[in-house]
């Protein structure tokens, strides 16, 4: 049976003999189009040239991988991402269980920089493409990149693009609603599936970057501490989080959800099989409930999570004079200024005396900002080289 046509169900069936049977066996999966792009160390075995015939190959095996090219071994983690693409046939299900593996040896054999993966949560188009390209070139290596639209976008970047193929299986997503936290979990789950991810940030289509890759990357891998805003509040508690999980008003806790987290978190996010289920129950279909603003911040008290500053470093401008409604500000382009910019970064903009933080951050106030119309793109780009230090 040709594997292509192994059903997403039978995967599970496969599993154990996965576990089991050889290091060959998982190499092979890699080079399946049904299974995740695991970028597993090693992407090819060695020849053997003197081994005894192997088995009959299982029914179900994926084919093995071609041999390869002048017989050394090539290092997976320094694969380029432009061969690669983000897509796959697996079910949340599928994609959140392999997510959640964990190595057991805690020391790695490979000495490589940590990757940021940057988790794009957007309803189609990125407006702000050009600028991230230009803020990612020259980096390869260092970053993942992740994109989560609604299903029913059809466009895509060039092919010379580093977002081009960097979509994932996506579903619909509604302001407020459980459905965001999924898409949020699936962003982590296809991240987590690459090993050399050490950071995950989520950002929209209107978030920008305030510095340049190098200092954002160093902020970020210089650090074991999450950035998840936790505010203590007993807003849109409910009795139920009481009964099904013992989560207490004291422990209920509220932020934005522009997050940034280390991999253990993570991982602890996609494999939560306990709140979740909660969250879905409570505030299915109820924007009013904002789940996307408790869920992270509950799970993470809840946990008791050692290391988290309890803020974010993606900026929103929630001035009373200045945000409309339930919403943050929106900079327009005559806006763009480097007096913006530095305004933001220093904790002016909001009344903030970041250099008292002692969080894992060294001072930084933040290092993305939100919300930048689409008509942004030119001041930004024009800034970015003499305010931002990168294009
Ligand atoms: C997903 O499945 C479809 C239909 O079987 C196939 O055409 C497509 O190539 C698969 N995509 C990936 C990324 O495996
Ligand atoms: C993060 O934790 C790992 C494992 O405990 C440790 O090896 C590493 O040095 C830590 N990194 C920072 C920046 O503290
Ligand atoms: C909640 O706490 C009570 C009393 O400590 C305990 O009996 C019960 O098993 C807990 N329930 C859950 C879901 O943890
Ligand atoms: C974050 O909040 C928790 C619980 O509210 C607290 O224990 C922890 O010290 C806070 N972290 C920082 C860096 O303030
Ligand atoms: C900001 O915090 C630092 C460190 O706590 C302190 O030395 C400094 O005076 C503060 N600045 C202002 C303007 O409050
Ligand atoms: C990147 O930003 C850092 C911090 O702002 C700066 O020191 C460095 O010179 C910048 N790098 C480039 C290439 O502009």
């Amino acid at each position: 049976m040709p594997a292509s046509h192994i059903g997403g169900k039978l995967i599970l069936n496969v599993v154990p003999m996965l576990l089991s049977v050889s290091l060959g066996f998982v190499l092979g999966m890699t080079y399946n189009s049904k299974f995740p792009n695991f970028y597993l160390p090693f992407v090819a075995p060695l020849p053997a040239p003197a081994l005894p015939p192997s088995p009959p190959p299982p029914t179900l095996s994926p084919p093995l991988p071609p041999p390869p090219q002048n017989g050394r071994l090539q290092v997976g983690l320094t694969r380029s991402q432009a061969t690669s693409s983000a897509m796959h046939n697996m079910t949340d299900e599928e994609l959140l269980w392999w997510a959640s593996m964990v190595p057991k040896v805690s020391s790695t054999p490979y000495h490589r920089a940590p990757k940021v993966a940057f988790l794009f949560l957007a309803r189609g188009d990125l407006p702000l493409r050009p600028l991230w390209e230009k803020f990612f070139a020259g980096h390869q290596g260092l970053y993942s990149i992740y994109v989560h639209t609604d299903p029913s976008y059809t466009g895509s970047p060039p092919e010379d693009s580093v977002f081009y193929g960097r979509m994932i299986p996506s579903q619909k997503t509604r302001w407020g609603d459980v459905t965001l936290v999924a898409a949020e979990r699936r962003l982590l789950a296809n991240a987590l599936l690459d090993v050399g991810n050490e950071r995950f940030v989520l950002l929209s289509e209107s978030c920008i970057p305030l510095y340049n890759f190098t200092a954002v990357h160093a902020v970020l891998t210089g650090t074991n501490t999450s950035f998840v805003e936790a505010i203590v509040t007993p807003a849109r508690y409910n009795t139920l989080f009481a009964e099904r999980n013992n989560i207490t008003v004291a422990q209920w806790r509220k932020g934005a959800q522009w997050f940034e987290m280390d991999r253990s978190l993570a991982l602890e996010v996609v494999s939560d099989a306990t709140y979740f289920p909660t969250f879905r129950e409570r505030c299915e279909g109820q924007r009013a409930c904002l789940m996307d603003e408790h869920y992270m911040p509950t799970l993470q008290s809840v946990l008791r999570w050692p290391r988290n500053a309890n803020r974010t470093l993606t900026f929103a401008d929630w001035d009373r004079r200045r945000r409309t409604g339930f919403h943050p500000h929106t900079h327009r382009a005559d806006e763009v200024t480097a007096e913006l910019i530095g305004e933001i970064r220093g904790g002016a903009r909001d009344g903030t005396n970041c250099s008292a933080y002692r969080d894992g951050a060294a001072g930084v106030c933040y290092v993305f900002a939100r919300k930048f119309t689409p008509d942004t793109l030119q001041p930004l780009l024009r800034l970015a080289p003499r305010v931002m230090g990168f294009g």
